[in-house]
């Protein structure tokens, strides 16, 4: 039998995929409503686009993808007079701003498809869609937006060859006609498509994203009828919305901070609920177990997640069917403490090394280049191999080359986390003291 259906569940309630654009995502996003409300207004009433900076795994993708759904049905509701609609999915962007560009006309081009009905619905103009799948089809964007490629691959191939290949289809050809739709269906502060640019910090060094974004603005974030969100980790959005040439076009960052401890338990009881298909569920990871491995995990929503998976498939489903809540708790417990344990044991660092993980950690597990002296170098380049160092290992991921002195853009990895709580907790050498060694 399947290891959740014979716990009780559908599926795995612990998935560390973003929260879907849907009901389920609505219902499961918890402890964001102040997040919520403020991103909503944003995306309303400004007329810049929404910048969201935070580390990785705390729940920005879910947030946004949320939010646009929710805006989509408080149009459809009558609650809003403008009517937002999400793009079908977030786009990652490209160090080739040029394929980046097409990516997000195609997408685009596929939302107008998509949302073919509501649009008519709504009163609003929609392009022809015969026009629409001419384009679709075209060599041009077969071969830069993705077409081909695209899990949406099934839209294609309907037109002829011919069609296809004829005069006038060329890529300006097409971003003017997606421009004009735009403008037609989104009359000025009527609305528009929701478009997520997720995964900022993909492009390492802040000078490239900065770069990117500025050859963006023009093509993509001045078309009209769009609004587009953009998130990243590791100071990288707050260095890029900092940029003189994006002044006015992108918003001051709104930070997203870790969800706060004491909405844990319900956003993990909301889960197990949402998944059971049994009211005698035995969840691996119960509210109260996953608050420890929250904070142990220095409340990292995805690495905490997928602690609880590989938690739970340690064991038979078995154990956890004829044990009571205690010792599956402590199961959970000893578990992480042997992974942070094990991790611990495989590393071989200096001293000096070890204290400057410890002092990361000491100051909230994050620093920029710039931030030497508060770590007890006297240069960077002194710390730059410090850090080096502990990359080695895994314990923290950087930038390299970063132009921005003051992007925190040092950081503690999950692992990093793990081999700190061990050594916080002397789990496997009490003598070594924790975080303030004297
Ligand atoms: N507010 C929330 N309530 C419940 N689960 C959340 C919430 N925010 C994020 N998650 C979950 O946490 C994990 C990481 O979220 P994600 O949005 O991918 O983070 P980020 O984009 O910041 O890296 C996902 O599994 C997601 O389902
Ligand atoms: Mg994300």
């Amino acid at each position: 039998m399947d290891f959740w259906l014979s716990l009780g569940f559908k599926s795995n309630p612990y998935i560390v995929k973003p929260l879907p654009g849907n009901e389920d995502g609505r219902e499961l996003l918890v402890g964001r409503d102040a997040e919520l409300r403020s991103l909503l207004r944003r995306m309303r009433e400004s007329d810049m686009h929404v910048v969201l900076e935070g580390p990785n795994g705390v729940g920005k993708t879910s947030l946004v993808l949320v939010a646009a759904w929710v805006a989509s049905e408080e149009f459809r509701s009558g609650d809003s007079q403008q009517l937002y609609l999400p793009l079908l999915e977030p786009l990652q962007v490209k160090e080739d701003s040029e394929e980046f560009v097409s990516a997000c006309y195609f997408a685009i081009a596929r939302a107008f498809l998509e949302y073919e009905d509501t649009l008519k619905r709504a009163g609003r103009s929609v392009p022809r869609i015969k026009d629409l799948r001419l384009w679709l089809d075209s060599p041009i964007l077969r071969t830069r937006g993705g077409g081909i490629t695209s899990p949406f691959g099934g839209l294609t191939g309907s037109a002829s060859a011919s069609a296809n290949s004829s005069q006038g289809y060329t890529q300006a050809g097409f971003r003017a006609a997606v421009r004009r739709w735009l403008s037609d269906a989104f009359p000025d502060g009527s609305g528009g498509f929701v478009g997520l640019i997720d995964n900022l910090e993909l492009i390492d060094i802040s000078s490239a994203a900065q770069g990117v974004m500025e050859e963006v603005r023009d093509p993509v974030l001045q078309l009209p009828g769009t609004r587009w969100v953009i998130c990243g980790a590791r100071g990288i959005a707050r260095s890029v919305a900092a940029t003189p040439r994006l002044n006015g076009v992108l918003s001051d960052p709104i930070d997203i901070s870790p969800v706060p401890d004491e909405f844990i338990p319900h956003l993990i009881d909301a889960r197990l609920k949402r998944y059971a298909v049994r009211g005698d569920a035995v969840a691996p990871v119960s509210a109260k177990t996953f608050e420890h491995i929250y904070e142990v995990s220095h409340q990292n929503l995805r690495d905490s997640l997928s602690y609880a998976q590989d938690f739970s498939f340690s064991l038979d489903p078995e154990f956890f069917l004829q044990s009571n809540e205690a010792r599956i708790e402590n199961a959970a417990k000893e578990w992480l403490a042997e992974l942070a344990m094990k991790y611990e044991r495989d590393i071989r660092l200096q001293p000096r090394m070890w204290k400057l993980l410890d002092d990361l950690a000491g100051i909230g597990g994050s620093c920029s280049p710039g931030d030497h002296l508060v770590l007890g170098f006297n240069d960077r380049t002194h710390m730059r191999k410090n850090v080096v160092d502990l990359e080695r290992y895994g314990l923290v991921t950087s930038s390299r080359e970063e132009t921005d002195q003051r992007r925190r853009s040092i950081e503690i990895t999950s692992k990093g986390w793990l081999v700190h709580y061990s050594r916080s907790q002397g789990l496997i050498n009490p003598t070594i003291p924790g975080v303030d060694p004297q």
